[in-house]
């Protein structure tokens, strides 16, 4: 079988994507596949045509690589891809429309409220401590936490377009738990412990930026509910293949999970770079790095 892995992109996650790519290639050819690696530009869709795959495997992150673009093209060129298709890409990479997806399955989201980041800049949107963010990136590239003080975020949200929207959310204390979904089954739950304010860039690339511990040493209760929860979350979007849903877990809360474990988001293209969370959490069910990718490979379809 000849494959593709899209790898690069021009999106904020471009360099974490050219690590996922490189290693999902690398799995690939160790399992005989023939593997040609595609650093996706404006011309994909002519490398495509050039190239003339079996199947892609997407590795992309971020605009264009994981919100249904790319696989609308796939779609349109008859290619079979990994992972979510256009529908659920789209929403799932709006953090906005995903939210009301999650309300409306029940799941439970932060407090929060969309506005442009106009509005955002001005402050008081909330009582502090908020979470302003963009609606479409990852990588929690551009994510500001608002503790107090002015009760407003850096001005330079404003960035390049003022009026583009952003989500304002309550900022939940307590612990970040992730947790994978595989063919709509959960792995497992990871506690990730940065070792800065927050899982932020550095903390996610960066050596020793966090620990992440698999299984999740919390309450029973807490990390079923966490396991049920990214399940889903994984089917209101209609998600495919492999995807990851974020958490933060109000340890000090109520002490009900229903109301204490805050859905922050699903990711359809999770890190697949060999010390991601999604790797490690298919290593701690007995699925190698290689067993998992080839999985996702053969899950592909159009
Ligand atoms: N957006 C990064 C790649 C992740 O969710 O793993
Ligand atoms: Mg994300």
């Amino acid at each position: 079988d000849h494959v593709a892995v899209l790898m690069g992109g021009w999106s904020a996650e471009r360099e974490v994507s050219l690590v996922s790519g490189a290693g999902c290639a690398a799995a690939l050819r160790e399992a005989g596949y023939r593997v040609t690696d595609i650093d996706v530009g404006r011309d994909v869709a002519a490398r495509l045509a050039e190239v003339r795959p079996d199947a892609c495997f997407n590795a992309l992150h971020g605009r264009w690589g994981e919100d249904g673009c790319v696989q609308g093209l796939l779609e349109v060129m008859g290619i079979p891809y990994t992972h979510s298709g256009v529908l659920a890409s789209a929403l799932a990479m709006d953090k906005a429309r995903a939210r009301d997806a999650f309300s409306a399955c029940g799941l439970t989201v932060a407090e929060g409220l969309v506005a442009t980041a106009r509005e955002a800049a001005a402050g008081h949107l909330m009582a502090a401590p908020y979470v302003v963010k963009p609606v479409n990136e990852g990588s929690s590239v551009g994510v500001h936490i608002v503790r107090d003080g002015a009760n407003r975020p850096p001005q330079e949200i404003l960035g390049e377009d003022p009026d583009r929207h952003v989500l304002v959310e309550a900022f939940v204390p307590g612990r970040e738990l992730t947790v994978s979904v595989m063919d709509g089954r959960a792995l497992a739950v990871t506690d990730i412990l940065p070792a800065t304010e927050f899982y932020d860039y550095k903390a996610k690339y960066a050596a020793g930026g966090s620990r992440h511990v698999v299984p999740a040493d919390i309450p029973e209760d807490v990390y079923d509910a966490a396991m049920r929860a990214s399940e889903a979350a994984h089917s209101a979007l209609g998600c495919r293949g492999v995807s990851r849903a974020d958490f933060r877990w109000n340890e000090g809360g109520t002490g009900d999970p229903a109301h204490d474990l805050v859905l922050l988001e699903v990711n359809t293209q999770p890190g697949m770079t060999p010390t991601s969370l999604v790797p490690e959490q298919a290593a701690h069910v007995g699925l190698s790095y290689r067993d998992l990718v080839v999985w996702m490979m053969e899950d592909a379809s159009c």
